[in-house]
């Protein structure tokens, strides 16, 4: 299977990347980054794609030994997620995943997480993992129910799951990397066609959503599908405030219809 795993880099001190991306047809390629949170108990925020796996796991272990991983922050049950979840778990003895009971239950269409490996959190909790201490918000774009996000308060991180993500033309490790034009317009169509639900968003409960963010101040957002954005959250903030009117986005279609028809016409139905 071919990876489309990088390097990993370090996105700020002890936070290391795992970065990865899914081709996303016109709309351009979609980072997909796991993070690892060293402390005096490791967490892994985010497990990767299924297409990355060996290679996930390779570069994980290099920067903490499977014994030495505490958590695991599953932010959602999406695949893109959870594709190497079980492959951590069973590797990583001491590891406990932290979700939302609701991913816990959706996992379950392919596979049990043992009961004793788990921990449900819903929003408004925080969590004090050693010496890390963590907030979980519901982030203000998400396509699961079950998504959480976790803010991190000793860097002033929020790890912001399908929120602030963006598609981009080439991989870059940090949003300085690439045009801030290109970077905020990419923000705005993939949350759109990530959350097409925004669409009917009402703007004062979304800017409530919004100023829950900017409540908590986070110096850098850690996206799941973004390069590390630090001293951009207002930026950020401005860019998806206008995503509720923005004009939907759907993915282009690919049946020809005309071609169909033809056919139908030209072939009739056998007796
Ligand atoms: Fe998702
Ligand atoms: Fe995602």
């Amino acid at each position: 299977m071919l990876s489309n795993l990088r390097s990993p880099y370090l996105a700020l001190p002890g936070v290391h990347a795992l970065p990865s991306h899914l081709p996303l047809g016109e709309l351009g390629l979609l980072p997909v980054n796991a993070y690892l949170v060293q402390g005096s108990e490791p967490v892994l925020v985010d497990t990767g794609m299924a297409i990355d796996r060996g290679a996930f796991e390779e570069a994980l272990w290099s920067l903490v030994d499977p014994r030495d991983l505490r958590w695991i922050v599953l932010t959602h049950d999406d695949r893109d997620h959870a594709g190497n979840l079980k492959e951590v778990l069973m590797a990583a003895p001491n590891a406990t995943v932290i979700a939302n009971g609701l991913a816990v239950s959706r996992l379950g269409e392919e596979w049990d997480v043992p009961a004793h490996r788990v921990r449900t959190v819903n929003p408004g909790r925080t969590l004090h993992l050693g010496d890390r201490s963590f907030t979980v918000i519901r982030p203000p774009s998400y396509d699961s129910p079950s998504t959480i996000a976790v803010y991190e308060h000793g860097n002033r991180a929020l790890f912001s799951a399908d929120s602030f993500g963006t598609v981009l033309e080439d991989m870059a490790d940090n949003a300085n990397e690439v045009n801030e034009q290109d970077y905020l317009t990419g923000m705005s169509l993939f949350t759109r066609a990530n959350a097409p639900w925004t669409a009917l968003a009402d703007q004062s409960k979304w800017d409530s959503a919004l100023a829950e963010v900017r409540g908590l101040g986070p110096s850098t957002v850690l996206s799941s599908h973004g390069p590390t954005a630090t001293g951009r959250t207002q930026h950020l903030l401005e860019t998806v405030r206008g995503v509720p009117s923005a004009d939907p986005w759907l993915p282009e279609e690919d049946i020809e219809v005309e071609a169909v028809l033809d056919r139908y016409e030209t072939q009739p139905l056998p007796d």
